[in-house]
């Protein structure tokens, strides 16, 4: 049996990409997932899809920029499932774009959505995990977490931000048997480019974008992380594809 049977998941960004992929493969290995976005039709569509091949999934629509329906999010899971085992800290955004052009309101939306909403997950799910003394905080950064290229620097930021918060929630919470896991994909065949407004820099990226690999390769370095034994934390891992030039 896999050690992921049982285990209960919340995936925040379940609605599309890597964390649709990374729902439909934990379902498929037994773990309970708990799925969340803003878009509720696609997490309707995907939790009967995983039903339907004899998997269990519930859904909460969920903003993971608001603390209070981070906080939601966890109860929820708590009172269908009775435990939180695994978060998996993925929805974000990444509207590329140059300084210069000021685009001050997308520029939020990156803090909001990938810091904000990464502090939001880790602080709704440590007081049950404290508690267990069990857990594992899983957090998409990016090959952008390691590196900055022109237009990408407010992006960057944001995931080089939650390495560093992830590094240091695995130095307060080691003793406390709570794992932390950074996954840092390259270009990943997925919506996130949709997210860029400037239409040059978008047909930068698609060219790009031309070697993407598909989300199921990030989910199956999820599966790997979760199913390690609970003495071993898998910290750091990058994933990206083989003609990735970056
Ligand atoms: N694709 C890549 O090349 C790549 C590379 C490196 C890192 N990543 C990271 O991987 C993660 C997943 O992205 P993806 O590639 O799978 O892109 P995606 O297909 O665009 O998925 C992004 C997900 O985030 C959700 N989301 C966005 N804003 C949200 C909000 N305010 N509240 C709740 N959910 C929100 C979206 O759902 P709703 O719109 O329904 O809310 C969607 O499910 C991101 O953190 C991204 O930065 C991706």
């Amino acid at each position: 049996m896999s050690t992921i049977q049982d285990r209960v998941v919340i995936i925040t960004g379940a609605s599309s990409g890597i964390g649709e992929a990374t729902a439909k493969e934990l379902a498929s290995k037994g773990a309970k997932v708990v799925l969340a976005a803003r878009r509720e039709e696609r997490l309707k569509k995907l939790q009967e899809k995983i039903q339907k091949n004899g998997g269990q999934a519930i859904y909460k629509v969920t903003n993971v920029t608001s603390h209070e329906q981070m906080e939601e999010l966890a109860e929820y899971a708590l009172k269908e499932f009775g435990k939180i085992d695994v978060l998996v800290n993925n929805a974000g955004v990444m509207p590329q774009s140059f300084l210069y052009k000021k685009k001050i309101e997308e520029w939020n939306t990156m803090i909001d959505v990938n810091i904000k909403g990464v502090l939001y997950g880790i602080a709704a799910v440590l007081p049950s995990m404290r508690e267990r003394k069990s857990g594992h905080i899983i957090t998409l950064s990016s090959v952008a977490g390691y590196g900055v290229w022109p237009a990408s620097s407010v992006y960057s930021a944001t995931k080089y931000a939650v390495r560093a918060i992830t590094e240091g929630l695995r130095k307060e919470e080691a003793r406390n048997n709570i794992r932390t896991t950074i996954i840092s994909p390259g270009a990943i065949s997925t919506e996130l480019t949709e997210t860029i407004t400037d239409t040059k820099l978008k047909a930068a990226f698609d060219e790009l974008y031309k070697d993407a690999i598909e989300s199921e390769n990030i989910a199956r370095a999820i599966c790997f992380a979760i199913e390690q034994p609970p003495e071993v934390a898998v910290s750091e891992m990058m994933i990206r594809p083989t003609h990735e030039k970056l």
